[in-house]
């Protein structure tokens, strides 16, 4: 039996039963199926009982204008798209309909060469867009709490799986935000130390004479101020984790002292002459090169080999691939939720170009940037307009044909402008435009910034 592939449904909104006509029996000979209204009341009972695809509504009708027409499906139905077809071609209102969430428009009278393109195109634009939403509805599986369906992570998560089987150091390398102490806490919580303490230190933040006795603990009347013994991170952690971050901020007397506890299994509080034996499992994170401070001579050889039994390496979220959306749609739902705000929609264009920003601050980044969106946005759709400006030139690399070659040029130069910080001189450099020219550029555009 032949499958016979759904018609796309549409339909058509204009007070001239003759106009009306004319549009149905173009589109249902072009193989759509079609439904028809003669006012915008009619529209909204017959939408409501047969929901379609599309919407081509005419501007101008008695009592209800095509306008709220255009509003009232924007703001109660995601998944349908609107054309706007005008008999006055003025600028304003092809603005306008575009503004309040026409997709495309149409000037009357149109050839049905015209009609036919432009309703491809829109109906195209949905299924983009479906394909988006659909692929951000995907419930992201979470193992360990950690976002993740790229190859990429998929190795992660394998790494995690061996690393909790064992009590082996693991270095967790990775740039900056790319979720390293997610990993480490994921290590200790599914391993068999789960009980006991996870222990985070921050070496960075310790200042170097502290961190020994922040570490260790001291005995009473180890320095001045010792006014009496106090236990050490590592006592805290026994039988547990300690997870020891930003390691290379380490001195060479505090790494040769670590090099002594993964060797001994033992510390030494600070001011004692004994060693005490601990059972703790160490975890390390960086996000410098290791191996090139080795070289350089402020990172010890040994140290760095005895950290490095395991290695698990964070890819960075710009490799990532659709991870992008995955987190996106975790966060959305996350900050929605805690603000107790609709979760806003995006449109496929900001998607894409958030997907394609290549994210220097990694998932933290992400993280922020997705909670300043929904806090500082009030409407429940999030266009690329709404993006921090970083991210909407990213949206430039987007490969549908569409835009003319002023607009491709208003973009670049705002992009190269963006890029020197706004210098002029320097962008008219880049553009290979002298001063003058860039400065009657700016002056035509005005909303280059
Ligand atoms: N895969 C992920 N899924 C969900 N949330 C994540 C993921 N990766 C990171 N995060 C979140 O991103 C933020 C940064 O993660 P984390 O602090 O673990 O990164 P880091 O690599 O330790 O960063 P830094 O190098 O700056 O210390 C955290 O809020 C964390 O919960
Ligand atoms: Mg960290």
């Amino acid at each position: 039996m032949a499958i016979e592939k759904k018609k796309e449904r549409i339909l058509v909104v204009d007070d001239s039963p003759q106009t009306l006509e004319l549009i149905r029996r173009n589109l249902e000979s072009a193989g759509y199926q079609v439904f028809t209204a003669k006012s915008v009341a009619e529209a909204i009972r017959t939408f409501e009982a047969n929901p379609v695809d599309l919407v081509i509504t005419d501007l101008k009708m008695p009592e209800v204008s095509g306008m709220d027409l255009v509003k009232h499906i924007r703001d109660n139905y995601t998944d349908t798209e609107v054309m706007m077809i005008t008999g006055y071609p003025s600028v304003e209102s092809a603005v306008e309909a575009v503004k309040t969430g026409a997709e495309e428009y149409l000037t009357k009278p149109f050839t049905d060469e015209e009609l036919f393109s432009t309703v491809r195109r829109t109906l195209d634009k949905l299924h983009i867009r479906r394909a988006g939403q659909a692929r951000l509805q995907k419930i992201a599986s979470a193992p360990y709490g950690l976002i993740g369906e790229s190859a990429a992570m998929h190795k992660v998560f394998n790494m995690i799986a061996k690393a909790s089987s064992t009590s082996a150091t693991v270095l967790i390398t990775g740039e900056s935000g790319t979720g390293k102490e997610l990993v480490a806490r994921a290590i200790h919580y599914s391993s068999s130390r789960a009980s006991a303490q996870f222990v985070p230190v921050n070496c960075a933040a310790i200042p170097g004479e502290l961190l020994e006795s922040e570490l260790f603990g001291h005995v009473k009347g180890a320095f001045t101020g010792a006014i009496e013994s106090r236990a050490g991170f590592f006592q805290t952690a026994d039988g547990g984790t300690i997870f020891l971050d930003e390691i290379s901020d380490t001195g060479l007397t505090m790494q040769a002292k670590l090099l002594r506890v993964l060797q001994d299994k033992e510390v030494c509080m600070v001011g004692s002459t004994h060693s005490r034996k601990v059972d703790v499992r160490i975890l390390a994170a960086t996000n410098k090169d290791l191996l090139s401070l080795v070289k350089k001579g402020t990172f010890r050889e040994d140290l760095y080999y005895r950290l490095n039994v395991i290695t698990i390496d964070l890819p960075p979220l710009r490799d990532r691939g659709d991870d992008i959306l995955l987190l996106i749609n975790y966060f959305v739902n996350k900050f929605g939720k805690d603000l107790e705000k609709p979760v806003p929609r995006f449109s496929e264009n900001a998607l894409q170009a958030l997907r394609n920003y290549h994210w220097p601050g990694n998932v933290r980044e992400l993280e922020n940037v997705v909670q300043r969106l929904v806090v500082m946005t009030d409407s429940d759709f999030i266009e690329t307009s709404d993006l921090p400006s970083l991210m909407r030139f990213s949206a430039l690399s987007k490969t549908s044909f569409d835009r003319t070659l002023a607009e491709v040029e208003v973009e670049y130069i705002q992009n190269v402008l963006t890029s020197v910080d706004g210098n002029r001189t320097k962008a008219a450099k880049i553009l290979g435009i002298d001063r003058k020219t860039l400065r009657d550029k700016l002056k035509k555009t005005p909303d280059i910034k």
